[in-house]
Parts: structure tokens; sequence; C-alpha cells
């Protein structure tokens, strides 16, 4: 039977960030988009009330979810983020008790910060870098060193060089995605032996590594290393990808050099502003285009119904730019963050909810902390901006300045 409604998925994959957001100003009340993709029926909701009804439990599961070639590239087979009820909170925990803790969260941000200034001081000569390529470095150093990844330093460029291609490559047919899976082959094997070997020989110091490598599941037993070894990249990867958020602090810095003065000014606390500026690159800029899962039961939103099985989606990079949420939305100002933080339920870049119970990202924190401390260390560096493609399309999934933002090294 030929369905109703139109399969939307090559739309997606030709428009981009603006696919979601272009689709509910033509839906008919401009509230929820009904569609079709990957041939599923698909719902679209948006709003912090539609945050609350996606991240209850009880209407959305994500076993069965997220598409093969997704996890193949992005997340992985077993990771936490397929997993639903008891079984995810568990898992959870591994990553919540670690990633949230202040004092851990510390710990990388002093580590990010140590590598950025070794690696800049250390550049003798000045010349040209980009941006993105070496915060991508800086980060996967920093991440090995705190979590205890048994790497060395050609090991840890390797997973730079990886965990960006996992990104990059997730959402799209053809060689970039290719390139994820090999990449991602590449890494779980690595990662998987590290952990039999690390099961083999006594305990090591108390690191992210070891509580995986640790961890028991609800049964007892542990995770099998393929599994151990997905779960460890899924705290190197997505520290890795707080890359392209610096190399769009650098645009931003760039772009709006009252925020660079700012950032640069000795008399201005280290704490609000370079976290209010943080939170508004991770608003303002495309990253996350939308978070999905499946309708655990017949559903109803709005008056809207949504049957069992169908892919409810939340348009993340929608409702960052929602001119109900944020006032003239395409406008950079970290000053809509100075006075309070943000709500939970309304800025939503790395998913909502709640963190420990529901899917809600558990490297927020660590996100803001260390996107503020590099944004901070960058305006404080002397640097020029040569002539480069600036354009960040939009049609691209992920996406970034088209250069990786290029700067010269030197005095401005
Ligand atoms: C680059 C910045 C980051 C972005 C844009 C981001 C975004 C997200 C998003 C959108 C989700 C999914 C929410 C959902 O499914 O509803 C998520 C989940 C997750 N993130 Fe992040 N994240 C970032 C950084 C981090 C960091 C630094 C870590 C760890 C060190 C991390 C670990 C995870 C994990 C383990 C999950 C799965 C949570 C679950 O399914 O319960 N992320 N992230």
């Amino acid at each position: 039977m030929t369905p109703l409604i139109q399969d939307r998925t090559v739309a997606l994959l030709l428009q981009g960030y603006g696919w979601l957001p272009d689709a509910r100003r033509r839906a008919p009340d401009g509230d929820v988009v009904r569609t079709r993709l990957l041939g599923r029926t698909a719902v679209a909701l948006h709003g912090p009330e539609a945050v609350r009804f996606f991240y209850d439990e009880d209407h959305v599961r994500r076993a069965g979810a997220l598409p093969g070639p997704v996890l193949d590239t992005l997340f992985g087979r077993g990771a936490v983020h397929t997993l639903d009820g008891a079984g995810h909170r568990a898992r959870k925990e591994l990553f919540v008790d670690r990633l949230t803790d202040p004092a851990a969260v510390g710990a990388l941000v002093a580590r990010a910060e140590a590598v950025w200034h070794e690696t800049f001081a250390a550049r003798a000569v000045p010349g040209e870098v980009v941006l993105f390529d070496e915060a991508a470095l800086v980060l996967a150093r920093a991440v090995r060193d705190w979590a205890g990844l048994p790497y060395d330093d050609a090991q840890a460029v390797g997973l730079a060089r990886d965990c960006v291609a996992m990104v990059d490559g997730f959402a799209t047919p053809g060689p970039r995605h290719l390139r994820a899976r090999r990449a991602r082959s590449r890494q779980e094997e690595l990662l998987a032996r590290a952990v039999e070997e690390a099961r083999a020989a006594p305990s090591g110091p108390d690191t992210p590594f070891e509580a995986v490598v640790r961890h028991r599941e609800p049964g007892g037993s542990p995770l099998d290393p393929h599994t151990a070894a997905v779960e460890l990249l899924n705290i190197a990867r997505p520290t890795i990808a707080i890359a392209w958020f610096v190399a769009f602090a650098g645009h931003a810095l760039h772009r709006w050099p009252g925020t660079r003065e700012r950032l640069r000014d000795p008399d201005e606390a280290p704490g609000p502003y370079a976290r209010a500026f943080a939170h508004e690159v991770r608003r303002f800029y495309p990253f996350v285009p939308f978070v999905g899962g499946l309708a655990a039961r017949d559903l109803e939103w709005h008056g809207e119904p949504i049957p069992e099985d169908a892919m409810l989606l939340l348009d993340v990079y929608g409702q960052n730019h929602d001119p109900a949420l944020w006032p003239d939305p395409y406008r950079f100002d970290p000053g809509r963050f100075l006075s309070r933080p943000p709500h939970p339920d309304a800025l939503i870049p790395q998913g909502g909810g709640d963190t420990r119970t529901g899917h809600r990202c558990p490297g927020e924190d660590i996100t803001v902390a260390v996107l503020a401390a590099l944004a901070r260390a960058l305006a404080r560096l002397e640097w020029t901006v040569p002539p480069q493609d600036l354009r960040i399309p939009l049609r691209r999934i992920p996406t970034a300045p088209r250069s990786g933002f290029r700067i010269a090294l030197g005095r401005d």
C-alpha cells in the first residue's frame, strides 16, 4: 500500500539542519510535524512541554530506535543510548557519577587547559593553524590522560582522527560514512583489547577507564569487552567532539570582537561570562539537529494521535532558535545567560529531561566547563584571521566553518 505521506529521508539528507524547522513552518498548526522518515511514520515535537513529554520513559523507548548506520558509526552497538528502563539506569550510573562530579569536571578542565598551553607554547615560530584540528588533538590528549586510556601519544592522535571521523560521517552516505565505520571498528578493537589486558592485571588507579573495566551489569556480569569499548568511546568521542564548539567559539570571537575583548579582560572573573559565552555557542551554532525515539504505546500530543512504534523526534536545532524562547534568536548574545542559568527544558543542545534517569547527555557539565575554559584561553591568545571560507553550510550534518577556522598565530 502506498503511504499517504511521502517519505522525507531524502529531503532531510538534502536540507540538513533546515529540514525540520522548515517542515514546521509549513505544518498546518505550526506545532507538530507529521511526516515519514526511514519508512516509518514520524512525528516531530518542539518546545519545553514537548521536552517533558518526549523524555517521559512511559512515552518513548530507545531500543530499536536508532538506525544501524548511526550505531555503526556514532554510538556503537549495545551503547547506553539504546537501552531502556532498569538496564538503562544501571548503565547510566557508570557515566553520571563520574562525569558530573565537580572535582572530576575540574580535573578534566585543568588537563585540557594544560595541554592547550603546552600545544600553543610549543609553537616557537608563529604560523597558521586550523583551530578545529588543534582543538581535537588537545581534547584527545586531555581525555586520554583524564580517563586513564592506555594510549601512547601516536594512539591519542589516532583517537582524535577516528573520533572526528565517527561524528563527521554518521549522517551521510558515501565516503565520509565509510571512513566513520572504519574509524569505529579500529577504535573498538584497540579498546576491547585494552579492556581484556586490564582485566588480566591488578586494578589500576580509580579512573573512568577502570570504572568501565570493572563495571557490573544488573545480573552481576561484567560488560563484554566490545560493549566496554563502545562505552569508553562514548566518553572519548563526545569529549573530542567539543572541538566543533571550539571552532564555533573561534568564529564567534572573530565575528563579534566585543566578546573576545570581554573574555580577555584581566578584570573579568573567569567564571560567569565564559560560561554564558559557552551556553550561547551551544544554543546559537548548529550541531545536533534533533533527537529521536519510538512511541512506546499509542500516544496523543495536543490532540494529535501518535501510534505505537511511530518515530518521535524532538527538534533540537529549531527549539534553540525559537523566537518564543529566545528573543531575536539569530543574534549571538551571551548576555542571555548572564543573569540566570538556562532553563533545562528550554536549552537542549545536548538533549533534555533528567540526566540520571533519562537520556539527557551526562557530559553537559564537562562540555560547558571545557568550552568556557578553552574559549577564554583562545580569546587570550594572539591571532588574526587570514582570508578563508568561513561559511557554515546548514545542509551538512554535522557542520562547521568550511575552513575549520584557520588562525595566524602572532600579534594581533
Ligand atoms: C560536544 C558536545 C556534546 C554534545 C553536542 C552532546 C549531545 C548529546 C545528545 C544530543 C545526547 C542524546 C540525548 C538523547 O538521546 O535524548 C547525548 C547523550 C550522551 N552523551 Fe553527550 N554531548 C556532548 C558531549 C558529551 C560528553 C563530553 C560526554 C562524555 C564525556 C557525553 C556523553 C554522552 C552519553 C554517554 C550519552 C548517552 C546518554 C543516555 O543515553 O542516557 N556527551 N549527548
